[in-house]
């Protein structure tokens, strides 16, 4: 699998990365199958993908076990990547609560250490910003860490163009994980070419707009997990209708070029220039088999346009 270099570290990344967002489970997803799950990321290193993304929230630490579990005796083939930001005071949605503040980064970078079994994070990101503690204060514990050598990199998720250039300020950036896909563009008017310009890599999350670019929704569709609450993304009430209505038009096209939809979105992803790597979320070793080999689809230019085309 090739490989790409993430913005200016001495990070090479496959173009493809696993996020074990979906199989942490709840309290966003349903529970899942923690042996389908390990054997899932161990697919992923044995096809060459090499970037896991996980966070302590992810099913409130069960995602970054489920990761240490996978890597353990692979480590140096692995490059992890987890944040911090994102805390709970218990297992429901309405507990999660920001917090950046130097102290808690500190106690965080502990527990994922400790949970992902390892004595050193590749990619260390703040899951969002936090609006009480300014981003020097944040920034600079993450040097600190850095220069500890618990954290290799730094990397920031979620951030405006305006937030990730303060950021950048204080220590260097090497990545940024902004939502990425056919159907949800914001980032190519302003984020991407500010990336592109100082060597920023960007880690697309949700290539798949969530599962709906994979073709298996309609309108009725009745999600059991987060998807179903209808008042995020696509999944919005008022945004279904629509974005079903252009995966229908999409489907079209990935008939036509003979390849499944949901490959080619990722690959879509993936050509865009300034997208170092899609962080697609799969749930067994089949899926992942599926979206890696979705890095050996070759599109042409007339067809990545029309498939924008065709989502728009
Ligand atoms: N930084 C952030 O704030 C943030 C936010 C969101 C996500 N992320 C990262 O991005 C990753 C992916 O995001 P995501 O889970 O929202 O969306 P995604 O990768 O766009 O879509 C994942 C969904 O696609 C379906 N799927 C995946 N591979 C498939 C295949 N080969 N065949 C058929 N269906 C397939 C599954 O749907 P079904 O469940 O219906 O089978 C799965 O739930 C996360 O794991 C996380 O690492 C980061």
């Amino acid at each position: 699998m090739e490989k790409r270099k993430l913005g200016q570290s001495d990070l090479y990344v496959s173009p493809i990365g696993l996020g074990a967002w979906g199989i942490g489970g709840p309290p966003f997803w349903n529970g899942r199958d923690p042996k389908t799950s390990v054997a899932t990321i161990q697919k992923a290193l044995d096809l060459g993908v090499n970037l896991i993304d996980t966070a302590p929230v992810y099913g409130f630490g069960l995602s970054e076990e489920l990761v240490g579990q996978a890597v353990a005796g692979r480590r140096d083939e692995v490059v992890i990547a987890t944040k911090c930001g994102l805390r709970w005071n218990g297992p429901s949605l309405k507990e999660l609560y920001k917090d950046l503040s130097p102290g808690s980064i500190c106690q965080e970078v502990e527990d994922s250490l400790r949970r992902l079994k390892t004595d050193r994070i590749d990619l260390y990101q703040v899951h969002w910003p936090d609006q009480k503690t300014p981003v020097e204060n944040f920034m600079v514990a993450l040097a600190l860490l850095k220069a500890q050598g618990k954290i290799l990199n730094i990397g920031v998720s979620n951030f405006d163009t305006a937030m990730l250039q303060k950021s950048m300020g204080f220590a260097p950036v090497v990545s940024i994980q902004p939502k990425y896909n056919l159907l949800e563009r914001d980032i190519e008017s302003d984020l991407l070419p500010f990336c592109q310009e100082r060597h920023v890599g960007v880690l697309a999350y949700s290539p798949l707009a969530s599962g709906m670019l994979t073709g298996k929704y309609s309108t009725d569709a009745q999600w059991t997990d987060w998807r179903g609450k209808g008042n995020m993304g696509v999944f919005q009430k008022e945004q279904l209708g629509q974005a079903v209505a252009k995966v229908e038009k999409l489907k079209q096209v990935a008939a036509q070029l003979g390849a499944p939809l949901a490959s080619l979105a990722l690959r879509w992803v993936t050509n865009r220039p300034g997208v170092t790597c899609a962080l697609a979320g799969a749930y067994t070793p089949e899926q992942m088999e599926a979206n890696a080999a979705a890095m050996e689809i070759v599109i042409s230019q007339t067809d990545m346009e029309r498939l924008t085309a065709s989502a728009q």
